[in-house]
């Protein structure tokens, strides 16, 4: 019923010729419709990668990591070294990662900037990726869920309409660790995120939202990941930079 989706993260890698390489071979991938593939480029490599695939491959979205929202939520202005959302949908993007926990913990992001970045990315008609996650010692304090509950409460803070969201779950201490949750400890946040949204958003709302997992997905490990009722795709870092390994993660 839910479209599965699986997205990829290249984050601070590749450079201009890596990323047309990696793209061009993912073009050659074929879900033959029956899933969303995503790919989120570095800002200097997004639009040549849109570029590429729109010509090769239509069925493949681009999506940006992040970009900046001004004071106000000013879309342009003097904010040197920074990317406007006008910049990204311009460059190809239909889709944005927003709140990764690399923004959050690295870039000092709090909810409520993440709030009025959704808000401000789906009225502009891009689908928001929103990430949510627990630290490990929030984990190990047994607080998981109401870490997660709350930033996924603030971060769609006034957010009336989930039909351009996408949620993801990805456990802080699995990103790039090489751990995962187990499936069904994936799941059960999973169905705790669900059932919130429905309780906010009516029933509909909550079985048509995706929700995806990320945080160490790797071929060995998606269909597991897949198997369970409420995860519906994949958000994908490492992986994701190597076109065997990520073909094998879409044909799980
Ligand atoms: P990973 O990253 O697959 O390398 O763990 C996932 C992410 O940060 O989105």
């Amino acid at each position: 019923m839910r479209k599965p989706l699986i997205a990829a993260n290249w984050k601070m890698f590749l450079n201009l010729k890596e990323a047309l390489s990696l793209a061009a071979s993912l073009s050659k991938v074929n879900t033959d419709g029956e899933k969303d593939i995503f790919i989120a480029p570095s800002f200097t490599n997004m639009a040549v990668v849109a570029e590429e695939l729109k010509k090769s491959a239509p069925h493949i979205s681009v999506a940006a990591q992040n970009f900046y929202l001004g004071a106000d939520d000013a879309s342009s202005g003097a904010y040197t070294g920074e990317v406007s959302l006008p910049m990204i949908k311009s460059a190809g993007a239909t889709a944005v990662i927003l709140g990764h926990s690399e923004r959050r913990n690295i870039f000092g992001e709090d909810d409520a900037f993440i709030n009025r970045k959704v808000k401000c990315a789906i009225a502009e008609g891009l689908t928001a990726i929103l990430c949510v996650g627990e630290l490990l010692a929030e984990r190990e304090a047994s607080v998981q869920n109401e870490v997660v509950l709350a930033q996924l409460g603030k971060s769609l803070a006034q957010v009336a309409d989930l039909t351009n969201v996408v949620i993801a779950y990805e456990p802080v201490w699995a990103i790039g660790t090489g751990k995962t949750a187990t499936p069904a400890g994936a799941d059960e946040m999973h169905n705790a995120i669900r059932t919130f949204i429905g309780r906010y958003y009516g029933k509909s709302a909550s079985n048509e939202i995706r929700i995806l997992y990320g945080g160490s997905v790797k071929p060995d490990n998606i269909k597991a990941l897949m198997q369970q009722g409420n995860i519906d795709g994949a958000l994908v870092g490492g992986a994701s930079l190597n076109a065997e390994q990520f073909e094998k993660i879409i044909n799980y």
